[in-house]
């Protein structure tokens, strides 16, 4: 009996567990009524008294180390199955996108009309979008009351009662930095005049209301070259060029009369529709061609305003618009999109 015993204290301790039947099968051989213990107990019976005590301590003990083990081995499997619970890996799956984020179409055509002009020896300037009455009009020739004023819209910071030179107005155009920047160059070193070749990037404001085609704030890019014999021909091969680097190859220029308060002649600049290819469409206006830039000779009455002698120096000047050219190029047909953070406008320009 007792080799019997230690027999099951062997096998018991060597039993391993790993799933519920495994579990079913330990109860059933060591826990269960039927199990090889309670064989044993009854088998006690035929054990002579005196061994008896014994005897029967050892099977307690069996008992107890059966009971030990299940509890045991119940506790893993439970564990087990919890733990393959969780919801499978599937690893099949496509991996989330790493989204990054991009630069707003206006930055990316404002970047590239930049480099195109910074490599013909263009540099950057820039200028307050509060402004004096004077910078953006009156030293550009448009007189107090004068309806060339009418072609923009103001918004009114500061209305001055004495004179209206001073008032105070969200800039109409980036031309208050040419004003500005010729005032500025003028006054660098006394008796001097230090030549200009800049472009100016900005936001400019008028008095609109929104709609697809307008709007109260928008961006231009104005440039201006002034020099000794600085001729109409210079503006047009430098528009030329520009036109060449930014469009499609084959895209058509061409120079309209027009009329600037700040320059003379003046001229508008029109290309081939980028749309239609100048067959005409609804952008164009069915007139094969779209206008993106104003421009002219700096009026010698601008200069003599900014204290720089019209005798000896001479210059260009012209002005476009970003969201314009953005149109164009990208086909973006209302001006409210530049505006609205909508992503799905936005994420389309990842990667250009
Ligand atoms: N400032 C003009 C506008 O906003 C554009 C312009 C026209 C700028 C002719 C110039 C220029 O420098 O020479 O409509």
């Amino acid at each position: 009996m007792l080799d019997k015993i230690k027999e099951i204290y062997q096998e018991i301790d060597q039993y391993n567990v790993t799933s519920k039947e495994q579990l079913e099968q330990f109860r059933m051989r060591y826990i269960s009524r039927k199990g090889v213990v309670t064989e044993l107990f009854e088998g006690l019976k035929s054990i002579p008294t005196e061994d008896r005590r014994a005897v029967g301590q050892e099977l307690n003990g069996l008992k107890n180390l059966a009971q030990a083990r299940f509890d045991e081995f119940n506790a893993h499997v439970e564990e087990q199955a919890s733990t393959n619970s969780a919801p499978p890996v599937d690893l099949t799956l496509p991996t989330v996108p790493n989204l990054t984020g991009n630069q707003h179409p206006l930055v990316l055509v404002r970047q590239q009309i930049i480099q195109i002009f910074e490599r013909i020896g263009f540099n950057v300037v820039d200028g307050p979008e509060i402004e004096t009455d004077w910078y953006n009009f009156g030293a550009l020739n448009f007189p107090v009351n004068h309806p060339a004023r009418d072609m923009q819209d103001t918004f009114f910071v500061e209305k001055s009662s004495s004179d209206s030179s001073a008032d105070v107005l969200l800039r109409t155009h980036t031309s208050n930095v040419q004003t500005r920047l010729m005032e500025r160059q003028r006054n660098a070193a006394p008796g001097t005049f230090q030549p200009i070749r800049s472009i100016m990037p900005g936001r400019v404001y008028r008095n609109e209301t929104i709609s697809a085609r307008a709007h109260c704030m928008f961006h231009q890019v104005e440039g201006i070259y002034i020099d000794r014999n600085v001729g109409f021909k210079d503006l047009k091969d430098t528009l030329y060029h520009f036109v060449k680097e930014m469009f499609e190859p084959g895209t058509q220029i061409r120079f309209r009369p027009s009329y600037f308060p700040f320059t003379e002649p003046s001229a508008e600049i029109d290309i081939s529709c980028q749309i239609c290819g100048g067959k005409g469409c609804n952008i164009c206006k069915q007139s094969g061609w779209v206008e993106i830039a104003g421009s002219g000779m700096v009026d010698p009455q601008v200069l003599i305003n900014c204290g720089i002698d019209p005798e000896e120096y001479t210059g260009f000047a012209f002005g476009m618009g970003i969201e314009r050219i953005t149109q164009l190029k990208f086909v973006v047909n209302d001006l409210r999109l530049y505006t609205e953070n909508d992503v799905r406008f936005l994420r389309q320009f990842e990667g250009v």
